[in-house]
């Protein structure tokens, strides 16, 4: 049985189908990367798949339990974490105190909380910044903060909705080793969406392609990348 199983996802916003009919399943312990063009339905996927909307048809599993419909915190506490296309810390509260926030949905003692940020903020390389205001971050230390939210509620499965945007490519190879470490050494299993083709070759076992909220393409990296239909909408030429 996978851990995540999407069944025949569907949801229309005033007419426009955002998704249509999209399945896959993301088995434990993998890597999988959802990619596709501008407006592919990738993220509207994950507000699916995390109960932002419920959708029009189609089913959610995580772990054999149906979780379609249910509402975002129920979904977190399920252990689904998921990052924000558009980060949105606490700005106003310190780096380690917003990674607190997201260790509460399982630890109820403030003390506990805090020793688990620590330890996560380590693990991300934000350790040093853990005193000041969300509000003082660079882009990449966003970016980061916002994968130790998500981390510090506990997942079994974490959503990474492009993570690497925007990060020069060193920071990108820096973020590729914290998501490898800890898929490989936690054995957490990730779903991401990324434009960044050098973040999904080095991270995905598997990618689905999405266009116009359909699947086009899915399977090993080697393989979805030579295929024509993702060349034609997606990766062009000088992907190759
Ligand atoms: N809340 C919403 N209300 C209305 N339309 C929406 C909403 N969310 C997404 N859409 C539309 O659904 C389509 C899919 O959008 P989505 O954000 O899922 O794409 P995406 O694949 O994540 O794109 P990108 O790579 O640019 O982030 C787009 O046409 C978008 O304008
Ligand atoms: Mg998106």
């Amino acid at each position: 049985m996978a851990l995540l199983e999407v069944r025949g996802l569907s949801k229309s916003f005033r007419g426009l189908k955002a998704v249509q009919d999209v399945s896959f399943d993301v088995t434990e312990g993998e890597i999988l990367a959802l990619i596709g063009p501008n407006g592919a339905g990738k993220t509207t996927c994950f507000n699916l798949i995390a109960g932002v909307f419920a959708p029009d048809q189609g089913s959610v599993r995580l772990g054999g339990m149906d979780i379609t419909g249910l509402r975002p915190d129920q979904v977190c506490r399920a252990g689904i974490g998921r990052t924000f296309q558009i980060v949105k810390p606490f700005q106003q509260l310190s780096v380690e105190e917003n990674v607190i926030v997201g260790a509460l949905n399982r630890l109820h003692d403030v003390g506990a909380a805090r020793e688990r940020a620590r330890e996560i903020l380590e693990m991300l390389g934000l350790a040093a910044k853990r005193a000041l205001p969300a509000a003082s971050l660079t882009l990449p230390e966003r970016k980061c903060l916002e994968v130790a939210r998500a981390m510090a509620t506990g997942p079994k499965l974490l959503l990474l909705d492009e993570v690497m945007a925007g990060l020069r490519p060193t920071e990108t190879d820096h973020m590729v080793g914290v998501f490898r470490r800890l898929n490989e050494e936690t054995g957490l299993t990730i779903l991401l969406i990324e434009h960044v083709m050098r973040a999904v070759m080095a991270l995905a076992g598997r990618i689905v392609v999405l266009h116009h909220g359909e699947t086009i393409a899915e399977g090993g990296p080697g393989e979805v990348v030579r295929d024509p239909a993702v060349l034609e909408c997606y990766l062009g030429e000088e992907a190759l």
